[in-house]
């Protein structure tokens, strides 16, 4: 018997022996009294050792033994400061420079992060620091752990539904909050929250991945084995390496079925390989030894938190101001467009900056296996993601049938998440020839790579069907600087036999620059077809557009409603809206008293 299926039967013994559903039970060994050894979270050494030493006498330890106010493990003589760029030095590391340092919080357990560079290694350490246990506060926690799992009674819904799990949550803190009162009735309110919400992260959750989980600054995080540290993705310092190992194998596996039982999936020896969808819009991978040699992993792509808007987009330089009016003008007047670009690169955040745009007086219809589109209240909009099928094989909803059920309801416009299959990208330009327009993300690190792959073996498209797309969009992501920026725009141009590809911008990374390196000719002469206007008066309404994207930078408008409003309000009354921004007007008038309060509140790191 292997160590999974090894820990899978302790789980089930442990069953029987209790009224508990076996979702209740984490797969932690729960039921077993606390030993003196490796419970501690590895990350905290210094617990662990102390944890060694010390043998624990009182069940019921005084205030002070109870937790050590935060205390910053490897490096005492630095400030929390935010950025700070310092030099320090600790007894084990010479010429650490500390390169960032915040504080992060989920479940009320407040943690600091610190990233630094060292002598010894080549890229960043991430480390998490927070307020350590002592020995014996661990071994009333343990002992609380147990009690807890047979006082929630928590029903098998609430487990697997992943909406439950806030309810879930609340229940558990609610009945530790309880426990800590009689185990530690010297305790203070804050100590308790903060030791009810560590107990939850152990038990329900990630453990101190749920700790990172609320880190904004993260877009990835990976466990390779539980050999080497976690590796996470941060959006100042590229990859860096944590100080968070886990125990062991089986804690590898714990967490990714923990993962799946929360969604209604399973990762089994027999099934090796997971994706699911966190309740939060993470995306989780996990696949098991032997398949990945080295052991089990696990690979978390964060769903940022608070949504972009296209005014983040022009804050972050990802593109000019010019070429966002442009492709605003695109999507006025229907033209259809491909979002090109790498794995992560941004395709589905560009996307949907793109798609607040719309007129919403026409009815968008969202196809995605995972939802991530998120569009302003304005729109007329029904958004529907993919199902795949459950353990028996039954209930899946495909892209395709979706996409073909979407047809039948009169969309104006169809959103793809993502095209990945012939017959996806088949079906999206059928759409397109029968009078919809769509809008898409695909795989492709340029425009003429994308139009390679979407012509040959295995998408097979013939040119005569992509003659229907007017506009690929590329976007970029610069591993290392973790910058991201719009690599290409370019136009189709449907010749007698094929179509050509006019890249009218460039991204020059040597300037940073998008530069306009070519002339649009079909967008213009398209729009000149549908709406009359010259040459002059697409230049010119180009400009305003971009005059009311700077004015909503100025105005800081750029929570998905507000900015969803202005462009809502530019289409009822356009020279209303371009006033406010030609005078710089306060948009608290246009905006109403609701966004206007919202407008600070979406804030990005
Ligand atoms: N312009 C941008 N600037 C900074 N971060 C971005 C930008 N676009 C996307 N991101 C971040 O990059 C990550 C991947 O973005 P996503 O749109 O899901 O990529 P893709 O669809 O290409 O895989 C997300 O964490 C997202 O928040
Ligand atoms: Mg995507």
């Amino acid at each position: 018997m292997n160590k999974n299926n090894k820990a899978k039967t302790q789980v089930k013994q442990k069953q029987e022996t209790t009224n508990v559903p076996k979702e209740a039970i984490p797969d932690k060994k729960p039921i077993k009294k606390p030993k003196h050894k490796t419970e501690s979270i590895p990350a905290v050494k210094n617990h662990a050792q102390n944890y060694k030493k010390k043998s624990i006498k009182a069940i019921h330890p005084t205030k002070k033994q109870m937790i050590k106010t935060p205390k910053i493990v490897k490096n005492p003589n630095h400030k929390i400061n935010k950025k700070t760029v310092k030099k320090t030095t600790s007894k084990k590391e010479k010429n650490t420079n500390i390169l960032e340092t915040y504080t992060i919080l989920a479940d009320n357990v407040k943690a600091t992060v610190e990233i630094k560079t060292t002598e010894t290694e080549y890229i960043p350490l991430y480390f998490l620091v927070r307020p350590q246990m002592s020995a014996a506060t661990h071994a009333v926690l343990n002992t609380m752990r147990d009690e807890l799992i047979t006082m929630v009674n928590l029903s098998v819904k609430e487990f697997v539904d992943p909406s439950a799990l806030t309810t879930v949550k609340k229940k558990f803190i609610k009945k530790a909050m309880e426990l800590m009162e009689k185990y530690l009735p010297y305790a203070t309110d804050k100590d308790k929250e903060l030791l009810s919400g560590n107990l939850i992260h152990e038990m329900l959750g990630l453990g101190d991945i749920e700790l990172i989980l609320s880190d904004p600054y993260l877009e990835e995080i990976v466990i390779n084995g539980h050999k080497e540290p976690l590796w996470v993705y941060h959006k100042h310092h590229g990859w860096v390496k944590t100080d968070i190992k886990l125990k062991n194998e089986d804690q590898v596996y714990n967490y990714a079925s923990a993962i799946g039982r929360r969604v209604g999936r399973q990762i089994t020896n027999l099934d090796p390989l997971m994706d699911a969808h966190l309740t939060t819009g993470d995306r989780v991978n996990a696949t098991l030894f032997p398949i990945s040699t080295q052991g089990n992993t696990i690979t978390i792509r964060k769903f940022s938190r608070s949504p972009w808007t296209i005014i983040h987009f022009l804050e972050a330089k990802t593109l000019t101001k010019e070429v966002a009016a442009l492709l605003w003008l695109a999507i006025q007047y229907e033209l259809n467009i491909l979002v090109a670009g790498g794995t992560a690169a941004g395709k589905t955040s560009m996307l949907n900056i793109l798609m607040p745009f719309m007129p919403p007086n026409q009815r968008i219809i969202s196809i995605e296996d995972t939802r991530e589109i998120n569009l302003p209240k304005f729109l007329h909009w029904v958004p529907f993601s993919s199902r795949e099928a459950n353990p028996e094989g039954k209930g899946a909803v495909s892209m395709l049938d979706l996409l073909t059920n979407a047809l039948r309801m009169r969309p104006d416009r169809i959103i793809i998440g993502e095209i990945r299959r012939a017959k996806e990208a088949e079906v999206m330009f059928e759409a397109i020839r029968t009078g919809h327009s769509a809008y898409a993300t695909f795989h492709g690190d340029k425009a003429t790579e994308v139009y390679k792959r979407l012509t040959n073996p295995p998408m097979n498209l013939p040119d005569a069907f992509l003659s229907a797309l007017h506009i690929i969009v590329v976007q970029y992501r610069h591993r290392r600087k973790g910058l991201r920026r719009t690599l290409e725009v370019a136009e189709l141009i449907p010749t007698d036999t094929t179509n050509q590809l006019n890249v009218v911008y460039r991204w020059n990374p040597r300037t940073d620059v998008l530069e306009k390196i070519g002339k649009l000719h079909r967008v213009v002469n398209e729009i000149n077809l549908y709406t009359g206007m010259t040459d002059i008066e697409i230049d010119e309404d180009i400009e305003k557009k971009a005059m009311i994207l700077d004015w909503m930078i100025k105005r800081q408008i750029k929570t998905v409603n507000a900015v969803g409003k202005v462009i809502a309000e530019y289409y009822r009354d356009e020279k209303k809206v371009i006033e406010f921004a030609s005078k710089n007007k306060n948009p608290s008038e246009l905006l109403g008293d609701e966004l206007t309060k919202e407008l600070f509140s979406g804030e990005k790191p």
